[in-house]
């Protein structure tokens, strides 16, 4: 930073590094457990009332990557990436509160007593307004993508957060519910040389207001 003052660690160099992979290394592969290793991660960021509306479907056979290539605009990122996630996030439903909850109460970190004071609230926020029930969705598997994607460079792979694909198609080809929306898909793995560094953002006297 400017003024003297210096952010430095290895978690910011990790931010401050990544970019939109283009080049995979088409024979790298993840195992299955390195993917639900990923996920699990990723559920750890944060959601509106703890709802965890999210789904992540993990398109990583051959079989599976043909289904998807020809409605993701043949991107090649879906064949040659070891894994794409089909991120899902599910209208914000209030009814699922006290079933989230349930785990945190047993953890002994909230009293069972305060259920209701996020279940109401939740209600009130969401159950009239569709356009909120999907917004939260879109939220939720933004903020789960985020963490895959710096957990990914973390660890050394490269990821590509795509909106090219059509949304209809992907929902029927892949089954997903009436509550689910497909956010992004979101390519993980080994790169191979030529992909780009991070572009230069926009300055942030351009997009910050301190007031
Ligand atoms: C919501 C979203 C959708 C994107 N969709 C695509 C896509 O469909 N195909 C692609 O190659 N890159 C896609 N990108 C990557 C962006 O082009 C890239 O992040 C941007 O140009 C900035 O580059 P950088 O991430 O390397 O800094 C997408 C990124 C985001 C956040």
């Amino acid at each position: 930073m400017t003024n003297g003052i210096t952010m430095t660690n290895a978690v910011i160099d990790c931010i401050l590094s990544r970019s939109a992979t283009k080049y995979y290394d088409p024979a790298a592969t993840l195992s299955d457990e390195q993917i639900r290793e990923l996920v699990r991660i990723g559920t750890t960021a944060p959601t509106s009332f703890h709802l965890q509306n999210w789904r992540f479907i993990a398109v990583r056979t051959p079989e599976a990557k043909a289904r998807l290539s020809p409605i993701a605009w043949n991107q090649p990122a879906i064949t040659e990436a070891a894994v794409t996630f089909i991120v899902c996030g599910q209208l914000a439903d209030s009814s699922v509160v006290p079933e989230r909850l349930a785990p945190v109460v047993e953890a002994g970190i909230m009293p069972a007593k305060l259920i209701p004071d996020w279940e109401i609230p939740a209600r009130d926020l969401y159950m009239q307004y569709p356009q909120r029930q999907r917004d939260e969705a879109v939220r939720t598997g933004t903020f789960g993508a985020a963490a895959m994607i710096y957990a990914a460079r973390s660890l050394g792979l490269g990821s590509t957060p795509m909106i090219g694909f059509d949304a209809e198609a992907v929902h029927r080809e892949f089954g997903l519910a009436k509550d689910e929306v497909p956010v992004m898909l979101l390519s993980i793995g080994a790169e191979r040389p030529g992909n780009w560094p991070q572009k230069p953002r926009r300055p942030v006297v351009e997009v910050l207001n301190l007031v």
